[in-house]
């Protein structure tokens, strides 16, 4: 009996030891299909995203705001600006980070060759099909749908319902969501009276009503989906960006006044610019840009290769490495590195809206990403948001509050304290 037990015991742990070999040399082989190129060797993948955390040698915390601190600084630590991250489970994978701005135009200009992995958005089909999670015919299609216009869930319903308090009142929350979107889309389709509206509620209805005759319409599940989808792209990104322009500018008093002057100067009596001025409106756009540049709200945008490729890039001292890109490799943009390389921006921590006024490295600038899957809402972005940062700073000076317990504190600690972030979705 005792013998057999141990006998059992050995055996169990003898394919354990088997599947653990195996998985090592898949590992290794992993590591080695791109050349043994630097990087994170962690137990999780960086696309295991319930664990957005950087612990070495376990995950290595890419979607997490590590990356917003780090910026280009793991580069420098690799030598080389792709960085390969290779893990352990689910499965043996490598991931390829990007900041290397030829490699970067190369790989968003061609959805076929490296298309979305559509695993990571998932959680973004909870109301309906929609742009933002699709690829392929899908996601051709909604595109076209949508672009005149300007499910499963993470976890089963049943959890939700029974879950912790915080899953409850996600269930509860996301229920009275979608019952006043199907509200509203049929309070406007039945109106008797047609209001003249401009919203982008009203251009998606009238645009989807637009394609009815080729037969091509969204689904109403199609239409909720994607209005879900316009608020959690469009609302907490450019809320996000203004909240840090603000306490960028608050911080930086002499760049919100070289701001302040230009508006004075632009719009001379405090008047309200109207949208054919935007045009005039380039400082407030660099403030903007700027802003993004230090604090992309879309840290990662995450590719996936569809055939053998390979990627040249360069270190510090300009030498030139290629790397071979194996079919099903995952690439993404590493929006953070790319956008505080040294090799392309001047003094990348400073906050200097004026380097966007002259020539600056534009294929090093990707808060929205590019070509064709690149973000739909841009203009409408940046309309709205220059719109508020000029009105705003138009009558209003931004300040630090004094707060006593703050008295002592040195630039770079108020700094430090008023930028703190942490990534997550709180819509
Ligand atoms: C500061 C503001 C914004 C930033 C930084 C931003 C950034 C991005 C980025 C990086 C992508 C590509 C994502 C990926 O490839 O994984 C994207 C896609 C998208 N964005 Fe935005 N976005 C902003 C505002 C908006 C607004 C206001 C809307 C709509 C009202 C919007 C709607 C979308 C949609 C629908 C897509 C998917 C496009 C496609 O896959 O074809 N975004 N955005
Ligand atoms: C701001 O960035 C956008 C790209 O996102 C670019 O098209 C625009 O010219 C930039 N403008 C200024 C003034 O920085």
């Amino acid at each position: 009996m005792i013998d057999n037990l141990g006998g059992v015991v050995r055996g169990g742990l003898l394919l354990l030891a088997l599947v653990l070999l195996r998985r090592f040399i898949e590992w290794r082989r992993a590591a080695a299909s791109v050349n043994n190129l630097g990087g994170f060797r962690t137990l999780f993948s960086e696309r295991f995203i319930w664990f957005p955390f950087r612990v070495a040698g376990i995950s290595p915390g890419v979607q997490s705001e590590e990356n917003l601190y780090r910026k280009h600084k793991d580069f420098e630590e690799v030598g080389w600006d792709i960085m390969a991250g290779v893990s352990f489970w689910p499965n043996a994978e490598v991931t390829l980070s990007l900041a290397d701005p030829a490699v970067i135009k190369d790989v968003i200009g061609a959805r076929a060759r490296f298309p979305k992995p559509m695993g990571p958005y998932k959680i973004l089909l909870a109301f309906g099909p929609n742009l933002v999670a699709s690829e392929g015919d899908e996601w051709k299609r909604q595109r076209k749908l949508v672009a005149p216009a300007f499910s499963e869930l993470m976890f089963p319903t049943w959890a939700l319902r029974w879950g912790t308090p915080l899953m409850r009142s996600f269930y509860i929350a996301s229920n009275e969501l979608q019952n006043y979107m199907q509200e509203m889309i049929v309070a406007r389709r039945t109106a008797e009276v047609k209001e003249e509206r401009h919203d982008l509620f009203s251009s998606l209805l009238d645009a989807n009503e637009g394609f009815a005759e080729s037969g091509e319409k969204l689904s109403d599940t199609g239409l909720l989906g994607n209005v879900f989808i316009f608020m959690v792209a469009g609302y907490e990104t450019s809320a996000h960006t203004l909240a840090y322009s603000f306490i960028l500018l608050a911080l930086y008093q002499e760049e919100q006044e070289k701001f302040y002057q230009n508006i004075k100067q632009t719009l001379g009596d405090g008047r309200t610019p109207s949208y054919e001025e935007f045009s005039t409106l380039s400082y407030s756009m660099a403030v903007f840009n700027e802003t993004l540049r230090l604090f992309p709200p879309v840290i990662t945008i995450p590719k996936q290769s569809a055939e053998d490729t390979s990627f040249t890039t360069t270190n510090a001292a300009g030498e030139k490495r290629t790397i071979p890109v194996p079919k099903g490799t995952y690439v993404t943009v590493h929006t953070p590195g790319i956008h505080n390389n040294p090799k392309y921006w001047e003094d990348p921590d400073a906050f200097k809206p004026e380097r966007f006024l002259k020539d600056y490295p534009r294929d090093c600038f990707l808060p929205f990403s590019g070509g064709p899957r690149g973000c739909i809402g841009r203009g409408f972005s940046e309309t709205e948001s220059i719109a508020v940062l000029t009105l705003l700073v138009a009558r209003y000076r931004v300040e630090v509050r004094d707060e006593p317990q703050f008295a002592g504190e040195s630039f770079a600690q108020r700094r430090a304290r008023l930028l703190k972030s942490k990534l997550s979705v709180t819509l």
